[in-house]
């Protein structure tokens, strides 16, 4: 098999898997994430068939939808290329990207390593700003029952993944937790610069919210 078949056959076998997915981390998310690796992964001179299947298949088990276990992912992804005969070296390299990718609280270290990890990590994280963003985070939150805001409760800087995981913080705390967070994280010079127009869109969506929110506009 090909390259490209072995990409096109992935990304079926993902578009099935997701299909019923919440719709903040579905197929289209990895739609949009595969298609923002593939920008910044030519510029930056990736190993683009190691980019591609990473960004394809980042989400196939993702923790939040298995009961916080990290490994799950990693292995759904190294049994579906174990089948299409990938070599070892290739599907060990996806299987790390794969189980260090997620965002893991404000203070907590980032353990991406490969220029393809921080390709993936980076097409993952300007998803997750911008216009598309603010509409996962409202999503995500009324998926799991959290106010859209509450002034009381005060955003915090989560310094262990266990204690991230749990946070049930209404969902405008959540861009002071980690959206706007996400501009100066980036890993390489590509997202950087592709960060820059969705964080200002983002910050000018939040003082438009907070002004509306005190009936000053
Ligand atoms: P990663 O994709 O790095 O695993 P997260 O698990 O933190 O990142 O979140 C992915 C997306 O899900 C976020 O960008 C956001 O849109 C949404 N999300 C996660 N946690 C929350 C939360 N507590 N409140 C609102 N949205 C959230
Ligand atoms: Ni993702």
């Amino acid at each position: 098999m090909n390259t490209q078949n072995i990409i096109d056959q992935t990304a079926e076998f993902v578009k099935e898997k997701l299909h019923n997915q919440e719709s903040g981390h579905d197929w289209w998310h990895v739609y949009r994430v595969w298609q923002n690796a593939k920008q910044i992964g030519v510029k930056e001179n990736a190993d683009m068939y190691v980019v591609e299947l990473a960004a394809l298949l980042h989400d196939i088990a993702d923790y939040k939808f298995h009961d916080g276990d990290l490994t799950v992912g990693p292995r759904v992804a190294r049994e579906w290329l174990e089948k299409l005969n990938i070599e070892e070296g290739v599907i060990q390299h996806i299987a790390d990207i794969i189980e260090n990718l997620s965002y893991k609280g404000a203070d907590v270290e980032n353990k991406i390593s490969t220029k393809e990890g921080m390709v993936v990590q980076d097409a993952d994280r300007l998803d997750a700003i911008g216009a598309m963003g603010i509409a996962r985070c409202f999503s995500y939150s009324g998926f799991k029952g959290n106010p859209l805001h509450d002034p009381e409760v005060e955003p915090k800087m989560h310094t262990s993944f266990e204690e991230y995981k749990k946070n049930v913080s209404p969902a405008i705390n959540h861009f002071y937790e980690k959206l706007l967070l996400l501009k100066d994280r980036m890993n390489t010079v590509t997202a950087k610069k592709m960060a820059e127009e969705r964080h200002n869109y983002m910050q000018g969506y939040l003082d438009q919210f907070l002004a509306e929110w005190d009936g000053k506009k």
